[in-house]
């Protein structure tokens, strides 16, 4: 299993809470931007022909606010460089401000057959305050283009007065209008984003009220269907995300475009984050990386069962085994022993109990601080 992710970073505005690549005013970049993009797919896809993808991504960013051709475009150019499976998940980003008919056919088009829609809340007071560019009537009007569509929902928590009554309001909407996947995250507030004045003054739940908000808006999906298979992520039952999916197995993925990170051949590697300097370095080719990482040993399971534990399969223990050569036992004894009343074993899955799930990092502060060698 391999994934490509394809990074967008135009925006028509910027969110307040929003730390993403992603500028609010180079819109004009948009063709040059995605001839660079076109001919990092070149490059990539020439070193990667013994890979078959199975899914790609593309994120932002808001994907759906160039024009829809040079998407088209990345996917044929994906189709000319790289080798996909028979039935490849294709997703695509949308900002609920930013969609139309002609978009939706184009994006059909090119073979995407499935959505993402940031709708963040269902409430306009909140939407408005977030910086968002839609209100709640555009997420249904975007919905109401996609019926029949795979997509999925972006929900947060922890926003400025944000009740249970509007985390409630805000899943039924996306219950309502057909949404199959609901990611529910919680506000992290980054230093130097405009919502960081919010939290020095007080302004935002603490995180004893958003865990609240979190085992409310929990509940309320399993009653309507949507089993939680990642801390964040809810799903009816065969609609889970391939492409995330993939990332929590630690598979491997090649991050095309500004900012993008990449998993391939045990290697982490992370393209720049400044717009002209990608450009630049694609033009005169080049790879713009400004991080890349053999990860190796110890910190290789590390990751493996990190990854593994945010979601409801958690660690396959055989998997484990063939992975590494060591069991999961002989690795991490005393974090285990530590841990005991927070896991459970489900056959060969060793997996964090439902009512810890939310407090996962908390648990995997055991499993880092393990005492071990290189190997
Ligand atoms: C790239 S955005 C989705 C597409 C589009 N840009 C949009 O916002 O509608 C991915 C998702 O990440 C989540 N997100 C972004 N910044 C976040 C933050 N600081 N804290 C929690 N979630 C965040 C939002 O739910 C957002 O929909
Ligand atoms: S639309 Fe999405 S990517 Fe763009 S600024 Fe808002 S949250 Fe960030």
């Amino acid at each position: 299993m391999a994934g490509i992710y394809i990074h967008i970073p135009f925006c028509r505005h910027k969110c307040s809470y929003c730390d993403f690549a992603s500028f609010p005013d180079k819109i004009d970049y948009a063709e040059a931007y995605m001839a660079c993009l076109y001919k990092e797919l070149k490059m990539r896809g020439d070193e990667l022909k013994d890979y078959v993808f199975d899914t790609v991504y593309f994120g932002g960013g808001t994907p759906s606010y160039i024009p829809p051709k040079l998407i088209l475009g990345a996917m044929n150019q994906i189709k000319k460089c790289f080798t996909l499976s028979e039935n490849p998940e294709i997703t695509l980003e949308l900002n609920p401000g930013t969609i139309g008919q002609a978009k939706v056919d184009t994006y059909k088009q090119a073979g995407i057959n499935r959505f993402s829609i940031g709708l963040q809340t269902a409430i306009d007071e909140q939407l408005e305050d977030l910086g968002r560019i839609h209100n709640a009537r555009d997420y249904v009007y975007a919905t109401s283009l996609l019926k029949g569509e795979n997509f999925s929902t972006d929900v947060m928590l922890g926003l400025k007065n944000q009740t249970k009554e509007d985390v409630r309001k805000t899943i039924e909407l996306a219950v309502k209008c057909g949404s199959k996947h609901i990611s529910m995250y919680a506000l992290t507030v980054e230093d130097g984003t405009p919502i960081y004045t919010d939290y020095l003054n007080g302004e935002l739940p603490d995180s004893d009220e958003v865990a609240e908000l979190y085992d409310y808006g929990y509940a309320l999906l399993k009653d309507y269907g949507y089993e939680r298979y990642e801390v964040s992520n809810f799903a009816k039952d065969g609609f889970e995300s391939k492409h995330n999916l993939n990332y929590w197995k630690r598979g491997e993925y090649i991050g095309v475009g500004l900012s993008a990170s990449s998993f391939m051949r045990g290697k982490r590697f992370t393209n720049t984050f400044n717009l002209d300097e990608y450009m630049k370095c694609i033009i005169s080719g080049f790879y713009p990386a400004v991080t890349s990482e053999d990860v190796k040993g110890w910190d290789a399971k590390f990751e493996y069962v990190m990854l593994a534990l945010r979601t409801k399969y958690g660690v396959c223990m055989s998997e484990y085994k063939q992975a590494f050569g060591t069991t999961l036992a002989e690795d991490f004894p005393v974090a285990l022993k530590k841990t005991v009343k927070y896991l459970q074993l489900d056959g060969d899955n060793l997996r964090i109990k439902d009512e810890y799930l939310y407090t996962q990092n908390s648990i995997l502060i055991y499993f880092m601080e393990e005492p071990h060698e290189n190997g």
